[in-house]
């Protein structure tokens, strides 16, 4: 990519409401010509062509790039940057946000996270790595309840068992064994306090902040029930003002970012620390290799800026500064309408019914997830469906808005949790 050129050619990986969002945005620019999305989703193909090409197919999305002389890909999920769709892509000439392999094992390896972050000195929860099922039994054991046991690699949000017992923790410990032999089991120290989505943009050696965001994983209002994907954000989160921000940019962020390149590792792309901000300040629960789902569906529509710029910047890697993004004062939030049967089993094929004008007139934003069409019919496809999304003065004024916004929505079975942004 040439310094500030425009017409750009766009390509976005992954097919849910995180990269409708993406896509939205950069539809947004005025230096964006055209985009792709592979393989996208009916409300992304509202704004870019999709091409069926799945997330993980790195041979035939090189080919494709490379075809089409695209300038530059956008990668949402992590399984195609756990395979190495960014060290291809650069191996090929082509610009790509996203870290390598070796860089996104800080999400992809849980326990080469935790080594990495005791070396480097970044707050974490206490933690043992075990090789095998038995050494984790005798620990979980002797140590007793609270704990938290985690699978090494990428499980799709069912690697973390939170158990409160000792037999409960027995049964994570054999849980998570099974889900791939030979697999490192984490077990680590269990933190009380309240959760944090915290997100950086790094060219590999310097940083800056995005919106903090709170996401809501439990699928019961009140935070109870299973976990799921996340059933809705507000950003910026209450918690995060500009000291914390500093601390958790000095104290995590950048430490890591030099810890990575120190490594041999140098990690291009957002960085993204869940953290829980303990009494004796924030520590981390896990990094990501990129944007979170659903909390970029309410940072998005706060960035007033050009994220052409952000992005192009960290590509480069001539160095950020917080002068490359600004935002929208106020709040966001946005609420996931979920399927019947979700998160265990959930129902698809379900006819959808939106009033897009009324949703407009709301001045709600709607991002897709789960929809497919069947002939022309809009249909449910997944368990996290849509994403209803509003701007605000506050949040209670954005999730207010969001849920009038929801009733422009109409599917069977359909639910949503009725707490977003509220309090
Ligand atoms: P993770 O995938 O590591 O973010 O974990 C999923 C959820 O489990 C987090 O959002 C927390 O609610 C919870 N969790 C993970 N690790 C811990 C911990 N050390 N202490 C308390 N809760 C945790
Ligand atoms: N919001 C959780 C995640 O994206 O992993």
């Amino acid at each position: 990519m040439g310094v500030k050129r425009d017409n750009l050619r766009v390509l976005v990986v992954g097919q849910g409401a995180r990269e409708h969002a993406l896509v939205w945005k950069l539809a947004s620019s005025p230096r964006v010509a055209e985009i792709y999305a592979a393989p996208g989703n009916p409300g992304i193909a509202r704004l870019a062509s999709c091409v069926p090409i799945a997330a993980s197919d790195i041979p035939a999305l090189a080919r494709f790039a490379a075809e089409r002389r695209v300038d530059l890909t956008v990668v949402g999920p992590e399984v195609p940057l756990a395979l190495g769709i960014a060290d291809e892509f650069t191996r090929l000439g082509l610009a790509i946000f996203g870290p390598t392999r070796l860089a996104a094992e800080i999400e992809s390896s849980k326990a080469w996270a935790k080594e990495f972050m005791a070396r480097h000195g970044i707050p974490t929860a206490g933690y043992r790595v075990f090789r095998d099922e038995d050494a984790a039994m005798d620990f979980v054991r002797r140590h007793g309840a609270p704990l938290v046991v985690k699978a090494d690699g990428l499980a799709a949000g069912k690697g973390v068992i939170v158990a409160h017992t000792v037999e409960e923790a027995k049964d994570a410990v054999r849980a998570v064994a099974s889900l791939r032999s030979g697999r490192a089991i984490v077990v680590e120290d269990f933190l009380i306090g309240r959760e944090m989505s915290f997100f950086a943009v790094t060219d590999g050696e310097t940083a800056i902040p995005l919106l903090s965001a709170r996401d809501h994983k439990r699928a019961r209002d009140g935070d109870v029930g299973p976990n799921t994907g996340g059933m809705g954000a507000i950003a910026p989160s209450r918690e995060c003002d500009g000291f914390l921000e500093s601390r958790i940019m000095s104290e995590i962020i950048e430490p890591t970012v030099k810890g990575l390149a120190g490594e041999g590792r140098r990690y291009v792309g957002v960085l993204y620390a869940g953290l829980m901000l303990t009494s004796s300040g924030p520590k981390v629960l896990e990094f990501n290799a990129r944007l979170g789902d659903p909390e970029t569906q309410a940072i998005l529509p706060m960035m007033e800026s050009d994220i052409v710029d952000l992005i192009e910047a960290a590509v480069e890697g001539e160095g950020l500064s917080s002068d490359l993004v600004r935002w929208r004062p106020g709040a966001s939030a946005c609420v996931v309408i979920a399927s019947a049967g979700y998160p265990e089993r959930p129902r698809t094929g379900d006819e959808v019914h939106i009033d897009e004008a009324g949703a407009a007139a709301e001045g709600v934003i709607l991002f897709h997830a789960g929809t497919r069409f069947d002939d022309r019919r809009l249909v449910t496809s997944g368990g996290r469906v849509l994403n209803v999304v509003a701007t605000g003065a506050s949040g209670q004024e954005a999730a207010d808005r969001a849920y009038q916004g929801v009733r422009h929505v109409r599917f069977r079975g359909m639910w949503h949790r009725s707490d977003i942004g509220r309090r």
